[in-house]
């Protein structure tokens, strides 16, 4: 029998043709929605490989489609594709004006939709993801995974970036080992389904405050599941699209082997910054360094980093021993 999640997984193929088809087969697709890919200078071979699509201004375009196919009202709504208001009759669609990108899982079945809007604009969220239904569950889900798989594994290295348009245009750069937590902080889950193809990842956020952010939090869980990282941010609030937009593969390529640091120098190069002369601060510096090194999973691995620690700040790796004794019995 026909069980939900199957029906989950049909809509969804269906709901990814019908955003493909809108996007090269109609005129409004193709005056907004290809025009848009293409002020970001996507190329055609790249829009197609990712699959991305359209969803026009009709309110209802899909789910008059959709119902037309034989779709029942309850599995549009369990895919989150529609919406049925109490005080309209008919459903609307999701995601409206909006150009798509699928999100596919490890073997390459859409699971749900991200949907960029096609102008910034204060009032309305950037993108509009699909909810957490019963065959997505975004904290288990990696963007870009399904293209990137044999690159990451290929490599011995996975790239780790913010968004859907970071993947794309690293891919349409000739970089192909990389994927992207969506915007969601990252999780163990996904950590595990990276661990699979290899031990070593590169941190590539944006160059903001809410990178920096999000950095910080992933070197802990990443060096907690046992990975080895390296961490980059772009400068002057590049995010991996706009840089290698700006840039050739190999200096890209190049600038992200030299650029890229291990966490205590990344770190300590962030939180020294603000320290300054500040004494207090600086020791707060470190204690927050030792604290990433005490969710590292190696003892031999745990004694390199506190001595890399000790040789940039000369203090005792005795007092560095010590104060990481009493962050284990913090975080316990
Ligand atoms: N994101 C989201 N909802 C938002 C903003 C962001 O889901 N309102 C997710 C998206 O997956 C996005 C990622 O977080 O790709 C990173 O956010 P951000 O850096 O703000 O966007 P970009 O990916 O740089 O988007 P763009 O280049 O299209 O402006
Ligand atoms: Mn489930
Ligand atoms: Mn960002
Ligand atoms: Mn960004
Ligand atoms: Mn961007």
């Amino acid at each position: 029998a026909q069980t939900e999640r199957d029906l989950l997984y049909k809509i969804h193929e269906v709901a990814n043709t019908f955003f493909q088809e809108q996007l090269y087969d109609t005129e409004e697709g193709r005056n907004v929605g290809l025009a848009y890919f293409r002020e970001r200078e996507l190329k055609d071979s790249i829009v197609r490989k990712f699959q991305l699509g359209y969803s026009p201004e009709q309110k209802d375009a899909f789910t008059e489609y959709a119902l037309e196919k034989g779709y029942s009202k309850e599995i549009l709504l369990s895919s989150g594709l529609s919406i049925f208001p109490d005080n309209t009759p008919g459903g609307i669609d999701r995601f409206r004006e909006r150009v798509i990108f699928p999100i596919q899982s490890f073997s390459g079945r859409v699971l749900g939709f991200g949907a960029r809007l096609l102008r910034n604009n204060v009032k309305t969220a950037k993108y509009l993801n699909s909810p957490e239904t019963e065959i997505y569950h975004k904290s288990a889900v990696l963007y870009g995974l399904n293209h990137s798989k044999q690159a990451i594994s290929k490599n011995n290295l996975c790239l780790l970036v913010e968004g859907y348009m970071d993947v794309i245009a690293m891919h349409q750069a000739g970089i192909e080992n990389v994927v992207s937590s969506s915007g969601t902080a990252l999780t163990t889950a996904q950590i595990k389904l990276i661990k699979r193809l290899t031990e070593n990842v590169t941190i590539l956020f944006d160059g903001d405050a809410a990178g920096i952010k999000a950095s910080f939090r992933s070197i802990d869980l990443l060096l907690a599941e046992g990975m080895n990282i390296r961490v980059l941010l772009f400068p002057d609030g590049d995010d991996p699209d706009s840089f290698a937009r700006k840039h050739p593969q190999q200096y890209v390529e190049q600038f992200i082997r030299n650029e890229a640091k291990d966490f205590i120098a990344f770190k300590s190069e962030i939180l020294l910054k603000d320290a300054g002369n500040d004494t207090i601060k600086k020791a707060e510096a470190i204690r927050d360094i030792v604290k990433s090194v005490s969710f590292v999973t190696n003892a031999l691995k745990q004694e390199v980093y506190l001595k890399e620690i000790s040789g940039k700040f000369r203090l005792s790796e005795q007092s560095l021993f010590n104060e990481l004794g009493l962050q284990k019995q913090v975080s316990q």
